[in-house]
This record gives structure tokens, C-alpha cells and sequence, in this order.
């Protein structure tokens, strides 16, 4: 596979999808002459776990850069040669984003910048534009929509992380997961109703992938997929992998709405995860057809339910 002929410049790259996509940036290297770099906060750089991470990543050729992401003169240094800008933010910093994009469309070299998407459609359907964890993904792109001109932007919009979904929150277990410890599960709905699922690793891949096809990626909301599966499927995948039948309650859609609206109400963290589970149970992931082949990739390529399933049952034995 053909390293990638760019300077690449990775915000937010220890954070949980942040990781996989710089793992997959670093295992894919920068071609003889460019280079690859991580714009990181003091606070990440000097924490113990992260700092060790850094320096896996620095031993295979990667470059810390430290600074404020609020900072425009620490942002402006770090875009310095730069050509292409992939922000892994996390949700409390997306609006910081307009003034990167914007510090991007000054600089003399940024041509491409992938604001932090990685997650569910915000423009699926007419009702997207009112969902409340959409906000300020949506603001970003109006902001790019309205001002950007020259740099070109790619939103990768992969769906549910897989890894994510089996997540069984304590104090919104009615929103959906499962367990693999107490074999304990709680499906949205009937169960049979699809969703489009990425995983974690894919999410890196695929950015890779959309690096090596700037033809097809710039410019556009690439759908993106390892796997369309069901909540049941799931299920009974958990069930092979750790033997025998797990006990499973079912939330009714219209029960997960009821308790989207008391977090809401209440200003629960947790809001933002039922109305995702909400959307996705709805049918909001699934598209006929998705991009992953515009960028080269088969269905072989990506990671099976199988394996994700495999991962987490070995979590919960470590
Ligand atoms: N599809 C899904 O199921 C799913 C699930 C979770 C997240 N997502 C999406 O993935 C993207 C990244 O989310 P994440 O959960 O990976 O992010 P995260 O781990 O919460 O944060 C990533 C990085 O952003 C920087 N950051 C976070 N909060 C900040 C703040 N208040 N001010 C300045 N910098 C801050 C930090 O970087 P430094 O300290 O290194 O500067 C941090 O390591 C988001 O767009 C999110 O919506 C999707």
C-alpha cells in the first residue's frame, strides 16, 4: 500500500476515536518529504498514559506539537506547511472547530480539512436539522457551507461505533447494550430492525482509505459502514461466542423516547446517548448504497460483527 503524499496535522489524536484514526495515519506513513503531526493540549501531552502513547507514536515518526487549540497563534505555527487537517475533537470542543477551519483558510498551505464527524448522519432526513446532539455539527458545516472557500472539507460519517453500542450505561440500561460479563442484555424494540454499524478500527481505516481517494472524499459526506446487523443478530452472536442464552429485556421505541425526554429534562449527560440510540433504532444509519467502495474498500476489508463481539467478550475475561 503506497504511503500517503501529504503533511498531515491530527487534532484531538489520544481521544477515544482520535486514537484508531492516528494509529491507522501512523501504520499508513507519510511518504519521503512529509510528515505527520499531532496538535495536543499540555494537559493530554503530561498526563501518563497519553504521554506513553504519544511516544509509541513518536518512535514511528510521528510529531508532538503542544499548544492551546483555542490559541490562534499556537494554531497558525502547528499549520505550517501543512496540507491536510484531521479534527478528532471530542463533543465539548466542536465549536472550537470554526476558528481551526477558519485559521485553516488563512494559512498558505492547508487544502483539506476533516472536521470531527465520525458518528451519525446529521443531514440523513428533514427531521436531523431538530435533533439536539446535532447542533453544533450542523453549525460547522453551515460555517464551512458560508465561508470556506478554498480549503476542502470531508465529513466521514460512519454511524454507531459497534464497539460503543455494547456499551450497557448504568444509568440509562432501558437506552440499550450488552453485557458480556452477567450475559445481560437489553434490545431496542422488536431487535429485528437494522443498523449500520462502524468499528472503532475501521474508523481509521477508513480515513486512510479517504486520504488515498482525494478525488472521491473532497468535498463530501462520505457514508461510511463496516456492517449493517441487527440488535437480535448481536445478540446471538454474544450468545455463540460466550455460550448459552443471556437474559434480555426489551425497551419499547416509545419507552426510549419517554426517557430521552426525562434526561433532556433533567440535563443528563445521558440525553445525547438515548436520542442517538433513539435515531438509530429509527433507521437512521441505513443508506441503499454506501461509499465504502468510491474509497477502494470491500466488504472484506472491514471488520465482521464476529470479530468486534470477539474483542469485547475478551475485554470482559482480561
Ligand atoms: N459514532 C459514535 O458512536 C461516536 C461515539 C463517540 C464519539 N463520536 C464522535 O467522535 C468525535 C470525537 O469524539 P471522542 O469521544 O473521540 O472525543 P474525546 O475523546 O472526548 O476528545 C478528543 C480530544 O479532543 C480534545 N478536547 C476534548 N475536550 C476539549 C475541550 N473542552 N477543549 C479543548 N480540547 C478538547 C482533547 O484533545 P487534546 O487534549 O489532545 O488537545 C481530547 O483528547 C466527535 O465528533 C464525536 O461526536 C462518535
Amino acid at each position: 500500500m503506497s504511503s500517503l503524499p501529504f503533511n498531515i496535522l491530527i487534532f484531538g489524536g489520544t481521544g477515544a476515536i482520535g486514537k484508531h484514526i492516528t494509529n491507522a495515519i501512523v501504520a499508513a506513513k507519510a511518504s519521503p518529504g512529509h510528515d505527520i503531526s499531532i496538535f495536543t493540549s499540555e494537559a493530554t501531552a503530561s498526563n501518563p498514559e497519553k504521554a506513553a502513547l504519544l511516544s509509541s507514536w513518536e518512535s514511528q515518526g510521528l510529531r508532538v506539537v503542544t499548544g492551546d487549540v483555542n490559541n490562534a497563534q499556537d494554531v497558525s505555527r502547528a499549520y505550517e506547511g501543512v496540507d491536510v487537517v484531521v479534527s478528532c475533537l471530542g463533543r465539548n470542543a466542536l465549536m472550537t472547530q470554526i476558528d481551526l477551519i477558519r485559521l485553516a483558510e488563512e494559512s498558505t498551505s492547508v487544502k483539506w480539512f476533516f472536521p470531527s464527524e465520525y458518528g451519525t448522519d446529521i443531514e440523513y432526513d428533514a427531521s436531523s436539522k431538530d435533533e439536539k446532539p446535532h447542533q453544533n455539527k450542523l453549525k460547522v458545516r453551515e460555517f464551512i457551507r458560508n465561508n470556506i472557500k478554498r480549503v476542502q472539507c470531508t465529513y466521514l460519517v460512519t454511524g454507531p461505533y459497534i464497539d460503543m453500542y455494547f456499551n450497557l450505561a448504568p444509568a440509562a440500561k432501558a437506552a440499550g447494550g450488552y453485557d458480556a460479563g452477567s450475559k445481560r442484555a437489553v434490545v431496542i424494540g422488536s431487535g429485528n430492525d437494522a443498523v449500520g454499524f462502524t468499528s472503532m478500527p475501521d474508523v481509521g481505516k477508513l480515513l486512510v482509505a479517504a486520504l488515498r481517494h482525494p478525488k472521491e472524499a473532497k468535498g463530501k459526506a462520505l457514508k461510511v459502514q463496516s456492517f449493517v446487523t441487527t440488535p437480535n443478530e448481536i445478540l446471538r452472536e454474544f450468545e455463540k461466542q460466550t455460550g448459552g442464552e443471556w437474559e434480555t429485556d426489551h425497551t419499547p421505541n416509545e419507552v426510549l423516547r419517554e426517557l430521552e425526554t426525562q434526561l433532556w429534562n433533567e440535563n443528563h449527560p445521558l440525553g445525547t446517548h438515548a436520542t442517538l440510540r433513539r435515531i438509530w433504532a429509527e433507521g437512521g444509519t441505513l443508506y441503499e448504497k454506501t461509499d465504502n467502495e468510491e474509497l477502494g474498500l470491500a466488504p472484506q476489508d472491514m471488520e465482521t460483527l464476529g470479530e468486534v463481539v470477539r474483542r469485547a467478550v475478551s475485554e470482559t475475561r482480561k
